[in-house]
């Protein structure tokens, strides 16, 4: 009995298949699922079996049922569009030509990768304008007009006063002017600089972090990073901060890892050192607090800015940041 509810299966499959207008279909579904139909005969006579197959039996019938209607309903809106006139000349029968997916960029995967590790540690996401005026992307940070730490960020003027910022830190005297501490943030976004060569693009990506709040101290800015370093390459990464200059913190650190090719052996990536260079850090300068009416008596804290072609760079092993905008599929859709 069984093995005749296959035979209703395979036989009404078949003749579907088959079936080139919509009479014969219509018949066909009163051969099966009408009131004498196969498939209601099979359903009335479960009660003829040996109990312990009744079960099965009912179950493999009614699923079966379902299936037949659906495949009579596909069928007849099938026939139905192969004769509307509408269609004339159109095999609707034929497959549809496939859409290929996309995915997204390697520079967004990455910047939401960093983002997120600093979600899960607390920090909130600030947005800042890219066309920016000089005194949130220089003077607001420390940098007067004819301060030498200009040069290195040449960059593209709209008029004398405004700029395509160079970078993410003007985030934070814009941040901190809007709300009072405790300061947790992090500032992703496009940057730009004059600059082009197999390790600069004149558009680039940055992530800018800020922590203020009373008695944040340079241990804070150490455990913050070296979490992030951890999570975003791996916990055997090791780290050193490196004194250095920023008009806009003091003290400053750059902090380099160990080089992720070489493992600290030497290599070209990291210029036979060793180490290579992810970030520039540091505490606040008290001059930027005062330009925001922040109280430096009573208020400290760190900020960090990130390049994220570099990270990606590193993490995927990529020599050429200029592959990054080429817009080579070839390339993008290895991400
Ligand atoms: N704004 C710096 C640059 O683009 C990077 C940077 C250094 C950001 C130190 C910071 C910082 O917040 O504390 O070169």
């Amino acid at each position: 009995m069984q093995n005749s509810i296959f035979d209703i299966e395979k036989q009404a499959f078949e003749s579907i298949e088959k079936a080139s207008d919509p009479d014969q279909l219509e018949k066909l579904s009163i051969k099966y699922l009408g009131r004498k139909g196969e498939l209601t005969k099979f359903l009335r006579n479960i009660s003829c079996l040996p109990v312990d197959e009744r079960p099965g039996a009912g179950k493999n019938a009614n699923i079966l049922k379902g299936k037949l209607e659906k495949a009579f309903k596909t069928a007849f809106l099938k026939l139905e569009a192969i004769n509307d006139k509408n269609f004339a000349g159109i095999d609707v029968t034929l497959p549809g030509r496939p859409v290929p997916r996309g995915s997204l960029h390697p520079i967004t995967q990455v910047a939401k990768e960093i983002s997120d590790i600093f979600l899960r540690l607390g920090f909130n996401i600030a947005e800042s304008p890219e066309v920016e005026t000089d005194y949130y992307n220089f003077e607001a940070l420390n940098i007067p007009k004819y301060h030498p730490a200009r040069d290195m960020q040449d960059t593209f003027y709209v008029s004398e006063n405004i700029v395509l910022r160079t970078h993410t830190s003007p985030s934070q005297p814009r941040v901190m002017e809007s709300c009072k501490p405790p300061v947790r943030i992090i500032s992703p976004g496009k940057v730009f600089r004059c600059d082009s060569d197999i390790t600069h693009t004149p558009m680039f990506y940055q992530i800018e972090g800020l922590m203020v709040d009373e008695n944040i101290s340079f241990g804070d800015l150490k455990g913050i990073l070296t979490t992030f370093v951890h999570q975003f390459f791996d916990k055997d990464t090791s780290l050193r901060f490196r004194p250095s200059f920023f008009p806009f913190t003091e003290p400053s650190a750059e902090v380099d890892i160990r080089c992720v090719m070489c493992k600290g052996k030497g290599c070209r990536i990291c210029s036979k050192t060793g180490w290579l260079e992810v970030l520039g850090s540091g505490m606040v300068h008290p001059a930027v607090f005062e330009n925001v009416g922040y109280d430096t008596d009573k208020y400290t804290g760190f900020a960090f800015g990130i390049g994220i072609e570099r990270m990606a760079m590193l993490k995927y092993g990529i020599d050429d940041i200029r592959k990054f905008y080429e817009n080579d599929v070839r390339f993008l859709g290895q991400f």
